[in-house]
């Protein structure tokens, strides 16, 4: 394949929304593909800004959520510290959502289902009135790309198969709830060469490695070129 130099696109002053939840940096999968994703827009989009969360180093707190939803049912000027800062900071993670022209998410899957510092991000945005049930849809317009990784495999005829419960979930959420224009890049056995079980499974995992690395690309080329 000829590789061609990027379009840049000069001038507008774009802004990439990043966000991981891998609860670790060195030898992250997730960030290894957004990376790739996150490169291929800057190359489009040379010195425009790339807004970053990691929450799965800098956590959200947990009990954000529920003073959030109980802030709800209580007059601004009644409302407690602790419900005033959660509504501020879910109105923060709905502002940085609607000021990126791309959304880039990069999310393991931990214990056969969604990060739960992912899950706590979904459920404070979930209480902005912005991102309410029935309205257009949050993302509705807007290029997502979501980069989920998964140790073990869970392919059709796999013993478990149907034990992903974070990827279907995600769909729902991003695509159809907050309708986003939504790419997911998976990749399967990140496990493979840390637990000796996988042995087997080597060149499977290679080859499903440099798939995702190439389904990055592409996203990222498509991401920044919308
Ligand atoms: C606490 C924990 C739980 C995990 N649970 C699962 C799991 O249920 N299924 C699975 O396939 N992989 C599981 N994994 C493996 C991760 O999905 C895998 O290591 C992935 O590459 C982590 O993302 P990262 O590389 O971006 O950090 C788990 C890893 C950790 C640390």
């Amino acid at each position: 394949m000829i590789e061609q130099d990027p379009v840049v696109i000069e001038g507008e002053d774009m802004t990439l929304f990043r966000l991981d939840a891998s609860i670790r940096v060195e030898g992250s999968a997730s960030r290894e593909i957004a990376d790739i994703v996150e490169a291929e827009w800057l190359a489009v989009h040379p010195g425009d800004t790339v807004q970053r969360r990691h929450i799965g180093i800098d956590v959200l707190p947990s009990e954000a959520w529920p003073r959030a939803v109980s802030a709800a049912w209580v007059p601004d000027t009644d409302r407690t510290p602790g419900q005033k800062s959660a509504v501020a900071l879910a109105t923060a993670l709905v502002d940085e959502l609607l000021a990126a022209d791309a959304i880039l998410l990069a999310v393991p899957l931990y214990n056969f289902g969604v990060s739960q510092h992912f899950k706590t991000w979904i459920d404070l945005v979930v209480t902005d009135p912005r991102a309410a049930a029935g309205g257009p849809g949050l993302l509705a317009g807007k290029k997502v790309v979501l980069c989920t990784v998964r140790g073990g495999a869970y392919g059709t005829g796999t013993p478990r198969e149907g034990w992903d419960h974070s990827t279907s979930y995600l769909r729902r959420i991003l695509g159809d709830v907050w309708c986003a224009d939504l790419t997911v890049v998976e990749r399967e056995f990140t496990l493979v060469g840390v637990n000796p079980a996988l042995d087997a499974f080597t060149d499977a995992a290679a080859s499903l490695h440099q798939g995702a690395l190439a389904s990055a690309r592409e996203a990222g080329k498509a991401l920044a070129a919308a």
